[in-house]
């Protein structure tokens, strides 16, 4: 998006400047002195692979990183093995992440030896855990570069650290309140993208491991962001993810403080921006102005990700979510009187310590009384560092096993039912790729989040279209075009 950086003009034999986002500007340039020298020794452009471990503010920070890469020069590698520099971006929001980071880092290790000029960059939320680092220090020697959530704006300048000492470069910062403007993005679609509206998280819900390893909630200046997606539009974005841990508190740290409420107001205005969607919003923050705001828009999807998390008051507490599942539950109503064809999906945890079969009743209660239209089910994962972790009773594995089994059963089944009262409607689809598995078909997104597969051709993508939802299978529509 911000191809017009003009590297051309930098001076590197000149000192650094000092500001940002100029100083890696400067790097992106030197980076691209050293591509054009790998370029004239082996014939061919330089390959990188980012790839994406985490969540939805994970995927948009790679696209930041493949944007810097490509400015400097490098092209887009099909895979791993193929790369001359591969990048994990890393989450830690639950163990089994971590444990599939070192798997593939034993099997990347393998290539290196076959072609010793691999790099291999790791950075992302698992990097912020300082017994990760060390880890990697002792038996991932083969590692070129290791970084963290706050200093991915200075990738160039890493990267271009790395290039010219030839030994693993590490930077990883505690926390920061710094907010860089104007770096490249290379956008996975062209007709949607991911905008961050705020960065960290306050809550300290205390399973979780996020505000350790994304710091401190800070919100972007509200120009920034209308200035970011007035350029995306222009640049063929039609939707648009506004992404935060708690979105729902944007603008409590702004010198001059605004909701987020009034901030879809103002990106409501755009001109050319069709849908609005963002993620993800805190139950106890959630507030009257913001429904109102829904309830009144003509952009705003009619879909709302709402984590749960639990149904038992008593372990809700224990979480430090506070709320209560009868707040929860009128606060569903509320919405639904305002927004009546909005869809609901959650978030919920098994197993976290000191559940009991009561506490698990609870939460199937509330399933089958808000009837999402899916729900993202986790078995609670142990983070040390976190108030949970020390928590007494953790429940023994086959009693959350069985738990999780018998939730995933009844959100399934009301998913389904949910899904099938669409049949026979006519909606607007926004057209986002062929279908994977039958090429003659198209695969276009609800407002609510559904899909649904369509006769059509790849003209279509990018497009936002009207399609008759014909036949319901489970969890996506069979349609067509009308
Ligand atoms: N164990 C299991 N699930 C977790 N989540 C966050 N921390 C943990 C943990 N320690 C889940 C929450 C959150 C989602 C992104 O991940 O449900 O909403
Ligand atoms: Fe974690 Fe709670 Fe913050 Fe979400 S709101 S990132 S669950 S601490």
């Amino acid at each position: 998006m911000f191809n017009e950086i003009n590297l051309d003009n930098i001076n590197l034999d000149s000192a650094p400047p000092a500001n940002e986002p100029e100083r890696q500007y400067y790097f992106m340039a030197k980076c691209r002195e050293w591509v054009k020298n790998f370029e004239q020794k082996n014939g061919r452009l330089p390959k990188a692979c980012v790839v994406n471990m985490g969540c939805q503010m994970n995927a948009r920070d790679s696209e930041k990183l493949t944007g810097i890469l490509e400015q400097v020069g490098y092209t887009e590698a099909a895979d791993e093995e193929h790369a001359d520099f591969v990048i994990y971006n890393t989450c830690t929001v639950r163990e089994n992440a971590n444990q599939r980071v070192y798997g593939r880092l034993g099997q990347l290790g393998h290539a290196k030896k076959k072609n010793p000029h691999m790099m291999i960059g790791l950075c992302g939320c698992m990097m912020q855990e300082p017994h990760v680092v060390e880890k990697l220090k002792k038996s991932y020697r083969f590692v070129d570069l290791i970084f963290g959530t706050h200093n991915i704006y200075k990738f160039a300048e890493l990267l271009a650290t790395r290039l010219e000492s030839e030994r693993m470069v590490i930077d990883i910062w505690k926390d920061t309140d710094k907010i860089v403007e104007d770096l490249p993005v290379e956008r996975k679609y062209s007709f949607k993208s991911g905008v961050n509206i705020m960065f960290g998280c306050n809550n300290f819900c205390s399973y979780c491991i996020v505000p350790y390893v994304r710091g401190r909630e800070r919100s972007r200046d509200p120009k920034a962001i209308v200035r970011e997606i007035e350029r995306l539009v222009a640049d063929g974005v039609v939707e648009v993810m506004l992404l935060g841990q708690n979105v729902n508190s944007y603008g409590k740290t702004l010198e001059e403080p605004m909701t987020f409420a009034q901030l879809l107001r103002e990106i409501e205005q755009i001109d050319g921006l069709e849908r609005i969607r963002f993620m993800t919003s805190h139950p106890k923050d959630l507030s009257d102005e913001l429904i109102e705001v829904m309830g009144n828009s003509k952009k705003i999807c009619k879909h709302l990700h709402l984590p749960v998390q639990s149904g038992s008051s008593r372990i809700l507490q224990k979480m430090n979510r506070r709320y209560t599942k009868e707040q929860y539950l009128t606060l569903v109503e509320k919405i639904r009187r305002a927004v009546p064809d909005i869809s609901l999906t959650t978030d919920i945890i098994v197993g976290f310590p000191g559940e009991t079969e009561e506490d698990f009743q609870e939460t199937l209660d509330v399933v089958r009384k808000v009837r999402y239209d899916s729900a993202f089910t986790f078995i609670y994962s142990k983070r040390s560092g976190t108030p949970a972790a020390v928590m007494e009773d953790q429940v023994p594995d086959d009693v959350v096993k069985d738990r999780f089994d018998r939730l995933l059963t009844e959100v399934q089944q009301i998913a389904s039912e949910v899904c099938a009262v669409h049949q026979g409607t006519v909606q607007t689809a926004l057209v986002e790729c062929k279908n994977e598995h039958d090429p003659h078909l198209m695969t276009g997104r609800l407002s609510n989040n559904l899909l649904v597969h369509f006769p059509g051709d790849e003209s279509l993508i990018g497009k936002l279209v009207d399609v008759r939802l014909d036949e319901c299978r489970g969890f996506y529509y069979i349609g067509e075009m009308i």
